[in-house]
Formats: structure tokens, C-alpha cells, sequence
């Protein structure tokens, strides 16, 4: 059963971007010219800029479109990566009070990918010296307006390679923008872009190491974690009566398998972490350690199995159900986190594993019944034959009185 569904998800994951299509840029932006312009890989948009080498000002303009009247379109800079996380960013919008245009600065931390809380303006930094937005051809923000987001930008000398990121969504709540739809274009909108040379390094999704990597992990940790560890316990817990002895081998082959599977891929996910500075997924990692650990115990569990005849036995047992039971709820719910973390909130890769998920959970559900079913017969029966041999007992009693 787990297999197809490895599959499924190993196809998913290597599904590639949308092919990037840049667009068509004028250097004249709004009435302004600039020295230079580029299209963007994706969205559309396009930058036009205007490189001051003697003072390292940078007149920028950049120009996207909304996709929905009560959305957002925002461009910035990360200093660090071509990623969202660590970018500052300025989005503009629809001001919720006065319905203009607005234009206000926010820092994109890690916890921006969780969503836990609404994003907050923040400055921008020193670096930004002016910045505003305006319309294009149009006098109110509705779904395909073009905007312009202008900024002037004080840089370090020589340092002329910039990692520009860009974005827009349906929705802003009160000041708050909320996250952006997750195609593949979209979660692929930044590049990476020198300035003087105009040489574009459009981002992909990512250097395909890391894709690998991260699709790697993904791919183990869901199946192993996600798919393979549960259906382990269902096998100890539902498959004792038809398999007979041979359950036992079954349920350890398959949690010897799952773990291993398992603790790969958390391998790469702490190689991931490392690689990855600056971005804490403290949750996950947290989760992730717990769920490994109580694996690890379940294992050194094993060795130490008492014989079924020692009278310990039953909190042995009592011990490798609860620590069993734990971890697999904290795998399963490290798996969903998995999936927020990687901004695949809702995403066909998260359906998929639903659907996989819900598979298990489905074939316990008719197990379980069919457990119950069993259990009450086999009463049920055992009641009958008290009943027959009662009233053999009572015929053969009549039988004697009447002799
Ligand atoms: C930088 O230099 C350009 C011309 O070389 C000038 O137009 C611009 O105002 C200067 N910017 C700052 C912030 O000094
Ligand atoms: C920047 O580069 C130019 C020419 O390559 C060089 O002359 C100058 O010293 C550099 N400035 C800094 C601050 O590194």
C-alpha cells in the first residue's frame, strides 16, 4: 500500500517549476527612465533601475499587478539568500481606512512561513532612503492593476549582486498581508540580479541540491514517519489473530524498516538545518528529536523484551504500547508540520498524504469493526453452546426422572 503512495509522492515532489517565462521590460517607468530593466521570471513583473556607482545609490522600480482588489504586491531584498526568509520587503495596497494606495515595510522572519501570527510592519533599515507606489492606468486596486513600487537604495560599496524577491495575494487583513498562493512560480518568484552587469540568476525553485535534499526528506519522513510507522502498530494490533505468531515478525519488519527510513530522513533534515542558517523551525526540530528518540526507545525495547512468562512482562508491554502510541501521534503531527514548514500548507503533496494517511486510518477503522464483529460472535456462540449444553444437560436429567 505504501509503495504506490512513495511513488506518488517522489512524483509530486520532482513535478518541475512552471517554465519560466519572462516578461517584456521598458526602462521608461510611470514617466521615469532608468539605465536599465529586466523581466522577472515570473508574475509578470518586471525591475528598472538606475545604478549610482560614485555615491552606490540605487534608483529602483518595480512593477507587478494585483490579483484581486483586496490584495497585495510586494518586491524587496534579502541580504543574505535568494529566499524569502531574512527578506525586507515593501508591500503595497489598498490602505483599509482611506482606500488609496499604500506602501508600508515588512521583515519576513522565519515564523513568517508558519503563519501563526499576522505579519506586522516593520522598518526596513537605513538602507531604504525613499520609497513609494502608484497606480498604473488605473484608479483603485481590482484584480490585473499594474502597480510600481520605487525605491531608492543606499548599498555597500561595490556590492552590486542583489537577491530581489517578489509577490502577490488575494488578501490583506486589516494592515496585515497574508501568504501569497504556493505554485511553483510563485513560491519560485526571486533572482538573484547584478546590478552593473544586469546578469540574472532567476532563482528556480532552488539550487536542485537542496531540492533534492528537501524532497528527500520529505518524501522519507512521510512515508516512514507518516505512513509506514502507523501502519506497523495497526499490523501489531489488528493482524495478532489472522496472521498468528507470524504477526510479531511482520510488525518488527516493518518498524525496523519505518525507523530506518525514519531516522534517514531525519539525518537530512539536521544536515538541512545546518545548511540552512538564520531559519529555525524550532517545532518541527523539536518534534522531529522526540519522535527519533522514542523510535530509538521502541528498538532498545525490543532487546530487552522480557520472556512472556516473567511477571514484568505487562508493564514491559504496558511501556512499549504507550511509547509506541506517543510516537507515532508526534511522527504523524510532524509530518503536518513538515508541510507548513515547507509553505505546502495546501498543497496536492499534502492532499496526497492525506490521502495515503487516510487509507491506514481507513483499513484500521474496518479492521476494528471487523474485530468487534468477530469478538461478539464468537460471545454470541459461546453463549449458544452454553445454551445447547444446558438443555442436553436438562434432557438427560428429565430423561433419568422418567426412567
Ligand atoms: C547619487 O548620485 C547621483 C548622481 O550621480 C545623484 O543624482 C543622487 O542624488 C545621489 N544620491 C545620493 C543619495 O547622494
Ligand atoms: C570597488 O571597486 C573598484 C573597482 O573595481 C575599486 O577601485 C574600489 O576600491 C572598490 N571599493 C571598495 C570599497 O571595495
Amino acid at each position: 500500500m505504501s509503495s504506490p503512495f512513495i511513488f506518488l509522492l517522489v512524483v509530486l515532489l520532482h513535478s518541475p517549476a512552471i517554465p519560466a517565462s519572462a516578461s517584456r521590460c521598458t526602462a521608461t517607468v510611470f514617466g521615469r527612465t532608468f539605465a536599465k530593466c529586466v523581466g522577472l521570471p515570473t508574475q509578470g513583473a518586471t525591475l528598472a533601475w538606475t545604478y549610482h556607482a560614485r555615491n552606490a545609490t540605487l534608483d529602483l522600480a518595480f512593477s507587478g499587478s494585483f490579483i484581486s482588489p483586496s490584495g497585495w504586491v510586494a518586491w524587496g531584498l534579502n541580504p543574505d539568500s535568494p529566499s524569502m526568509t531574512g527578506a525586507r520587503v515593501v508591500a503595497a495596497f489598498s490602505d483599509p481606512s482611506s482606500g488609496g494606495l499604500i506602501l508600508l515595510p515588512f521583515f519576513l522572519d522565519p515564523s513568517v512561513k508558519l503563519q501563526q501570527s499576522p505579519l506586522l510592519s516593520r522598518p526596513f533599515g537605513p538602507h531604504l532612503l525613499s520609497s513609494s507606489a502608484a497606480l498604473r492606468h488605473a484608479a483603485a486596486v481590482s484584480a490585473g492593476a499594474g502597480v510600481h513600487i520605487f525605491a531608492t537604495l543606499k548599498l555597500s560599496p561595490n556590492h552590486t549582486r542583489l537577491h530581489h524577491v517578489w509577490n502577490r495575494g488575494l488578501y490583506v487583513q486589516g494592515y496585515s498581508p497574508t501568504i501569497h498562493p504556493t505554485s511553483p512560480a510563485d513560491l519560485a518568484s526571486r533572482a538573484t540580479i547584478d546590478i552593473v552587469s544586469t546578469a540574472t540568476e532567476a532563482a528556480g525553485p532552488s539550487p536542485s541540491s537542496e531540492v533534492a535534499l528537501r524532497s528527500t526528506h520529505a518524501a522519507l519522513n512521510a512515508a516512514s514517519w507518516g505512513i509506514l510507522l502507523p501502519a506497523g502498530v495497526a499490523v501489531a494490533r489488528y493482524l495478532r489473530q489472522p496472521l498468528g505468531p507470524s504477526w510479531f515478525f511482520l510488525h518488527a519488519a516493518v518498524q525496523i524498516a519505518g525507523y530506518l527510513m525514519g531516522a534517514a530522513g531525519f539525518a537530512i533534515g539536521i544536515v538541512m538545518g545546518a545548511r540552512s542558517e538564520g531559519v529555525e523551525y524550532g517545532l518541527h526540530r523539536g518534534l522531529g528529536v522526540a519522535a527519533v528518540v522514542g523510535g530509538g526507545l521502541q528498538s532498545a525495547a525490543l532487546l530487552l523484551r522480557p520472556k512472556t512468562t516473567n511477571k514484568y512482562r505487562k508493564y514491559w508491554k504496558s511501556y512499549h504500547h504507550l511509547v509506541g502510541y506517543g510516537s507515532m501521534v508526534v511522527g504523524v503531527v510532524n509530518v503536518f508540520q513538515g508541510f507548513d514548514v515547507m509553505g505546502l500548507g495546501r498543497s496536492y503533496w499534502k492532499l496526497a498524504y492525506c490521502l495515503g494517511l487516510s487509507t491506514v486510518v481507513g483499513v484500521c477503522v474496518a479492521l476494528e469493526v471487523n474485530s468487534w464483529v468477530v469478538f461478539c460472535r464468537r460471545a454470541a456462540s459461546e453463549d449458544d453452546d452454553d445454551d445447547e449444553g444446558r438443555r442436553r444437560l436438562e434432557t438427560k436429567r428429565a430423561g433419568k426422572e422418567n426412567t
